[in-house]
């Protein structure tokens, strides 16, 4: 039941799961009758649903005698839960069938109810690779839409993923699988504010793979629980990100190291950390982001900061800033968010191909005043948690090409250990490769 109303308020209201989900647990907590079990299985079928929406819908398509979009989209969302049940988890057949002919009756009444039995009984005629088998084009006739259906994303999505990743079709497939896992809990200890060794002290938490301040959560591990979360002195945080604002931080320079800008620094993730790092080499951080509400948030995951700093609510197109004013520029420019697909289930199915247009003008505006607002010698971060390259490489070039006064540094060098970073000089990170989001990041020292 609580599955299907997440369901339905994703739907709906096109509400993020990771939002909807937390209150709706919180209530049934409050109600009694829900442990944390039940809250685990609720939240594996919620997110289970959404990811593999794309198999599960041919599938369903394949047992109904009309389009699917002619199916009323509660009945759709029951079916879904059914099918995940079925083929996705090891919750017996006849459970998952009386279960969600039970909810349908419940939500739905008698009549629909009897269609998702007839529905559901058919599916349960065979496991997910048999389905697969049947539903999903042969490989060698369209590669593209056979991925699509067996890894359950848009084809679009594949087609600009694999065009970033490059390579054949095992390395396409394991980066498809991974955007299909739940990612697991990274934290930050911000320098001069915790260190790894006080959160490895934590249940559960194991060292981070490349950054030497991260550190791992193994499953079930609350972060909320956590004293040094709790005070701002770590957050929880990628580690592709943590890399990124290191590569940064660690640019050479030539020349005074004393001015630091985040452009585009909301909620601030990237910011808190930069702050650390610019506070123990006496740098001054000032944090900008466009929304107000946005700007609040910075300012609460610098409080604390070792060093000063200084949040500011501005458009980064627009600086409010002196031209020349930085020895370091971040641009973490708003992005299709394609690189981080692990974590927002439904983020595939809602994204378009238009959405890129959208950005595509934004970004090379925050690239160029970027460049702009970093002194001659200083460096530029221009970073997406997209791996599309028309939201990378093809900005990168674009702005270099027609601005001028930029020259690309070889990134890799600043990424110490990370193996497979491609040819350079720009970083793509993968979540099959590294276990981060799909993080973007090239370093432009201004010239001119
Ligand atoms: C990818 S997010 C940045 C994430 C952040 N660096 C972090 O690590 O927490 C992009 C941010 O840019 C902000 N933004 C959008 N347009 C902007 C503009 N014209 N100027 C400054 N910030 C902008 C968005 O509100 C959003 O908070």
């Amino acid at each position: 039941m609580l599955a299907f109303e997440a369901l339905r308020a994703v739907d709906e209201r096109d509400a993020y799961a990771n939002l909807v989900l937390p209150p709706l647990l919180r209530k049934a907590r409050e109600k009694g009758d829900f442990d944390g079990r039940d809250a685990a299985l609720a939240t594996e079928l919620v997110y289970g649903t959404l990811r593999r929406q794309g198999t599960y819908d041919a599938v369903i398509a394949s047992c109904v005698d009309r389009p699917l979009r002619e199916v009323d989209p509660p009945v759709l969302d029951v079916l879904s839960l059914g099918v995940h049940q079925l083929l996705g988890t090891r919750i017996p057949s006849h459970a998952a069938v009386s279960a969600s002919v039970e909810l349908a009756r419940v939500v739905l009444g008698d009549g629909r109810a009897k269609f998702v039995n007839a529905v559901l009984r058919k599916v349960a005629q065979d496991d997910l690779d048999g389905w697969v088998q049947k539903v999903a084009p042969p490989y060698d006739e369209d590669p593209e839409d056979h991925l699509a259906v067996v890894h359950s994303h848009p084809r679009w999505v594949v087609s600009a993923l694999w065009d970033s990743l490059g390579g054949g079709r095992a390395g396409i497939e394991r980066l498809l699988e991974a955007d299909n896992e739940r990612p697991e809990v990274t934290l930050v200890a911000r320098p001069g504010r915790a260190t790894p060794e006080e959160l490895l002290g934590e249940e559960a938490a194991v060292p981070g793979r490349w950054s030497p301040y991260a550190v791992r959560l193994a499953e079930g591990g609350e972060p909320g629980a956590i004293e040094a979360v709790r005070e701002g002195r770590a957050g929880v945080q990628d580690e592709g990100s943590q890399l990124v604002a290191l590569a940064l931080a660690h640019a050479p320079l030539d020349g005074p190291d004393e001015r630091w800008l985040d452009g585009c620094a909301g909620p601030g993730g990237k910011a808190a950390l930069l702050g650390a790092l610019a506070a123990e080499r006496g740098a001054v951080l000032v944090a900008s982001e466009k929304q107000p509400h946005r700007a609040g948030l910075v300012a609460k995951a610098l409080a604390g900061n070792p060093g000063p700093y200084q949040v500011i609510a501005a458009d980064g197109t627009r600086p409010a800033w002196r031209s020349g004013s930085f020895d370091r520029v971040l641009m973490d420019v708003p992005c299709t968010g394609l690189g981080a697909l692990r974590r927002r289930p439904e983020a595939r199915w809602r994204r378009r191909p238009e959405d890129l247009e959208g950005f595509a003008t934004l970004q090379r505006e925050l690239l160029r005043a970027a460049l702009d607002s970093v002194r001659v010698g200083g460096v530029v971060g221009y970073a997406t948690c997209s791996p599309h390259l028309a939201e990378t490489r093809v900005v990168v070039e674009d702005v270099l090409k027609r601005r001028g006064g930029g020259e690309l540094i070889d990134a890799r060098g600043l990424f110490p250990g990370v193996p497979e970073l491609g040819e350079g000089p720009d970083v793509q990170l993968w979540p099959h490769l590294h276990g981060t989001d799909a993080m973007y990041l090239a370093l432009i020292r201004r010239v001119g």
